[in-house]
Formats: C-alpha cells, sequence, structure tokens
C-alpha cells in the first residue's frame, strides 16, 4: 500500500450551539449545560497517516494560531487513543471562538486514529467538555457537562452565516461572569420541526445563557450581533459556545450567502462564512 493509500481524512467540523440554557453548576465547578447542538460544512480537516512516532503539521488560512506543543488538542487525543501518525491540521476555523475548533479537532483525530490503528474510541470528555459532542459531529442535545449526549433527529438543515470578531474568548473567565446558574432547561421533548422556519422561530425562544457575560467581557460581540441584525436576511441572531463567534440563521441559502458578503464588506477584519448547518 502507498502512503497516498494509507492516509485516513475526518472532516472537524464547526459546532454551533443553536440553544444554550446553563441549568446549574456541580460542586467541582463545572456547570451544568442542557444544549442543542448542530454542526456546520465549514470546519477545519485531519489527515492521517501510519507512523512511526506521532507528528502534527498545521496547514491553513488559521494555522499561525494554533500552538504545535502539548497543548495542541490534537496531539492530546493521539496520546489518549495511543496511535502515532503523521497528522496534518488543515485549520480553517478561529481558535478560542465558541464553534469547538479544537475539540472538534480532537475529536476528527480520535475518529481518524481509531480507523488507522483498528481501535475502540476512548471516552473522550478528558479532552473537554465538547469533545463527546463533536465524536457524534450531528445534531444533538448535549447535557451534564457536555458527556451526556443524545443525537436529535428531525433538525431540518438550517441556512446560517458565522461571524467572528477575531477576538479569542477564554471559556472559563465567561462561565465565572455567569451571574445565574440555576436556569430552566430545554422542554424535555423537543418538537418535530416542520422546516428551517419553523425551528428558528421555535429556537427565539431558546437562549444562550452565555451571551450576557461573553458580551460584558469582548464588547465585540454585541457588534457582531448587530450587524448580523442590520440586514433583513437573518430570522435569528446569536452567539455559540462561549463566544465570540456568532450565527444569524437566513430562510435559504442565498440569502445566507448575501448577507455573509454584505458583512465581509462592512467588516473585512472579520471572518464571515455562509454554511449550512444539520
Ligand atoms: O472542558 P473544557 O476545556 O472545554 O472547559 C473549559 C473551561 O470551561 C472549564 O475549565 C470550566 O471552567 C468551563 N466549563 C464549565 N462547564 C462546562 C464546560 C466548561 O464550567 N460544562
Amino acid at each position: 500500500m502507498t502512503a497516498a493509500e494509507a492516509a485516513v481524512h475526518e472532516a472537524a467540523p464547526a459546532k454551533i450551539n443553536l440553544a444554550l440554557h446553563v441549568t446549574g453548576r456541580r460542586a467541582d465547578g463545572y456547570h451544568l449545560l442542557d444544549s442543542l447542538v448542530a454542526f456546520a460544512d465549514a470546519g477545519d480537516r485531519v489527515t492521517a497517516r501510519a507512523a512511526g512516532q506521532t507528528r502534527l503539521h498545521v496547514t491553513g488560512p488559521m494555522a499561525a494560531r494554533v500552538p504545535v506543543d502539548a497543548r495542541n488538542s490534537v496531539l492530546r487525543a493521539a496520546a489518549l487513543i495511543g496511535v502515532s501518525a503523521d497528522i496534518t491540521l488543515d485549520k480553517h476555523l478561529p481558535a478560542a471562538a465558541g464553534i469547538g475548533g479544537g475539540s472538534s479537532d480532537a475529536a476528527a483525530t480520535l475518529r481518524a486514529l481509531a480507523r488507522l490503528g483498528d481501535r475502540p474510541l476512548p471516552e473522550a470528555l478528558s479532552l473537554g467538555a465538547d469533545v463527546p459532542v463533536c465524536l457524534l459531529a450531528g445534531a444533538a442535545r448535549m447535557c451534564g457537562i457536555g458527556e451526556d449526549v443524545a443525537r436529535v433527529e428531525g433538525l431540518p438543515a438550517l441556512d446560517a452565516v458565522l461571524v467572528n470578531p477575531g477576538v479569542p474568548v477564554a471559556t472559563p473567565e465567561v462561565f465565572a461572569r455567569l451571574e445565574c446558574r440555576g436556569n430552566a432547561a430545554m422542554p424535555e421533548v423537543l418538537p418535530r420541526w416542520r422546516d428551517g422556519a419553523d425551528c428558528a422561530r421555535w429556537l427565539a425562544a431558546q437562549r444562550n445563557d452565555l451571551e450576557a457575560p461573553a458580551q460584558a467581557l469582548c464588547p465585540a460581540i454585541g457588534a457582531v450581533l448587530e450587524r448580523l441584525r442590520a440586514g433583513a436576511g437573518c430570522t435569528l441572531a446569536r452567539m455559540s459556545g462561549s463566544g465570540a463567534t456568532c450565527f444569524g440563521l437566513c430562510p435559504d441559502a442565498a440569502t445566507a450567502r448575501a448577507e455573509a458578503a454584505r458583512i465581509a464588506v462592512e467588516r473585512p477584519d472579520w471572518w464571515v462564512v455562509a454554511t449550512r448547518l444539520r
């Protein structure tokens, strides 16, 4: 087999918290969440080839922001599964951005190395609270601190714009600023959404409880939400995760592309993509 044939590719899609309710706090300080999570077409890409020793190469437009030492989630994932490989991370997502870049990279690495080394997937929570849902890489309801994930069937495909103002946000600082730590969960039974518009209307009644503390820490988030709401195209604008990336839901792909183009012209310094969430 040639080296090219032995390469394993895995997508590491952006994770979007369509709703994120903070329902409590554990004695160890971690927060209990109830979150509806979807994944974007946009994301990073992990390629792995069998090798005697693990090495990581980072390419792509966001490569400069990624540490290549032991902090890197790809190397931590490789150590956890115990399969050595030559790994390339093609980095397109901004880091510390609320869209699970590092977690999705870790999950994609676990999937790639499990295939390469013919190993079962390990228990992934130790790599980060978002890694279990990223292993699923499909619409899911995430509870507990992130370990309790259940696939959600019937989420309509949602056309969206993702916008990040280029300011990294530290997740622990956002949680530390949270005023109320015992908010209501989402309804126990999720509805059967008829289509994307029906889903967007339902989402409007849900929340991201981290939006206010993240905005207090990073005022650029308010500017992003304001830009998303300024056009006529977005039916809902909300922050994902602990920010600073926000998403705007649009009725169709053409509107998402038009909204993304408008914002990219207004703010050429921001990261803006039109994508589909599913
Ligand atoms: O697990 P992860 O590294 O993504 O979490 C980063 C930080 O975010 C944690 O150290 C904790 O302060 C906070 N966090 C939390 N509750 C969660 C997830 C994360 O308080 N469910």
